[in-house]
């Protein structure tokens, strides 16, 4: 039986969450140390138009037919076969796994909707270019998050560090020095829609307040910017300070991402913010390569689950024909066939 496989990463945002949904710039990159991967194989025997869903991690093993048609992983596949103008699947399994924690602010929603999308597609014979599968996710994202910036999708598709800014096109971002970043997991799930819900809620009782704190952020977001394109990290710190102080404004900041960014910032850390929809999820710490471990068991000590180190590295630049697919530098390099003697 054939099979094909493709996967996307998570990604974590390093300044402007929230902000960025109310128009403000943001800076995300993509963490391929956790993946999302979608293994498709044909079902010879079954009928055409017969595919089954497997994702053990939630826990559902079920013909499409049976779950409701805007389930995101449901929709992934049906806006592909839209797409592809493709009347009838070939009947096949899906089989999705993912090492991303849900609901934690590493973009999962986007990298499973991208793993299926990618996959679904190559082995229709048409692999989408970057630019179709981030706007498919966006389509996946918005039936799940109601107001997604398109943040995710875009970081996750592309799987470049980007300066984004909403509805437009995204800049790569080129950092002129590697620098170092340790990631917390507090544990808690939070869902992304919510909180989002709550901020647009705070926005409509005191816009002119609230829109301040935007304005803020997004003023660090551009300063960001300029020290990662000059390799001033050491800069970057206190922005990140400062950017954290006002996502806790804002009310988006829990007792256990508090708890974790105190702790890294007492052992050494240059900075430190939760990342991405926050009130749980993630945190991250700019570390120094020496810093690093002390950083990761001082987390732990403060109730951190899980810890990854990361290191953002220059890449060479936008590379012409990224978005297609067929270019094998077009950061779609995981889709490859396989034989399943299975
Ligand atoms: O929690 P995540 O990883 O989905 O990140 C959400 C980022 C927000 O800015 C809060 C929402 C958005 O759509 O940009």
């Amino acid at each position: 039986m054939t099979a094909l496989s493709a996967t996307a990463p998570g990604k974590i945002i390093l300044f402007g969450e929230h902000a960025v949904v109310y128009g403000q710039p943001a800076i995300a990159v993509p963490v391929s140390i956790v993946q999302a991967r979608a293994v498709i194989s044909a079902i010879p025997a079954a009928p055409n138009g017969q595919v089954r869903l497997i994702a053990p991690d939630i826990h559902l093993d079920s013909l499409i037919d049976e779950l409701p048609d805007d389930h995101p992983l449901v929709l992934a596949i049906l806006l592909t076969a839209g797409h592809l103008g493709a009347q009838r699947l070939p009947a096949m399994q899906v089989h999705l796994s993912s090492s991303i924690p849900l609901a934690g602010g590493f973009g999962s929603s986007a990298a499973t909707a991208i793993a299926i999308i990618r996959a679904v597609s190559a082995f229709l014979g048409r692999p989408l270019s970057n630019d179709i599968v981030s706007e498919l996710a966006y389509r996946v994202e918005r039936r799940q998050h109601g107001n997604p910036s398109g943040i995710d999708n875009t970081v996750v598709a592309f799987e470049q560090p980007v300066y984004f800014v909403r509805g437009q096109p995204f800049e790569t971002l080129i950092a002129a020095r590697p620098f170092t970043l340790v990631i917390g997991d507090s544990g808690v799930q939070s869902s992304t829609a919510a909180v989002v819900a709550d901020v647009q809620r705070l926005h409509q009782a005191d816009p002119e307040s609230i829109d301040r704190a935007f304005t803020a952020i997004g003023d660090i977001v551009r300063q960001a910017r300029g020290y990662i394109q000059a390799g001033m990290i050491d800069n970057l710190g206190e922005l990140m300070n400062h950017n954290q102080r006002l996502l806790k404004e804002l009310t988006i900041s829990s007792p256990e991402l508090d708890l974790l960014v105190e702790a890294a910032l007492a052992n050494g850390a240059m900075g430190a913010k939760l990342s991405g929809g926050g009130r749980g999820g993630n945190m991250i710490a700019l570390v120094s390569p020496q810093t690093a471990s002390r950083v990761e068991r001082a987390l732990i000590a403060a109730g951190a689950v899980h810890t990854w180190i990361t290191t953002v590295a220059p890449i060479l630049g936008p590379t012409e024909g990224l978005g297609n697919a067929n270019n094998p530098s077009s950061g779609f390099p995981e889709i490859r066939r396989f034989i399943d003697y299975g």
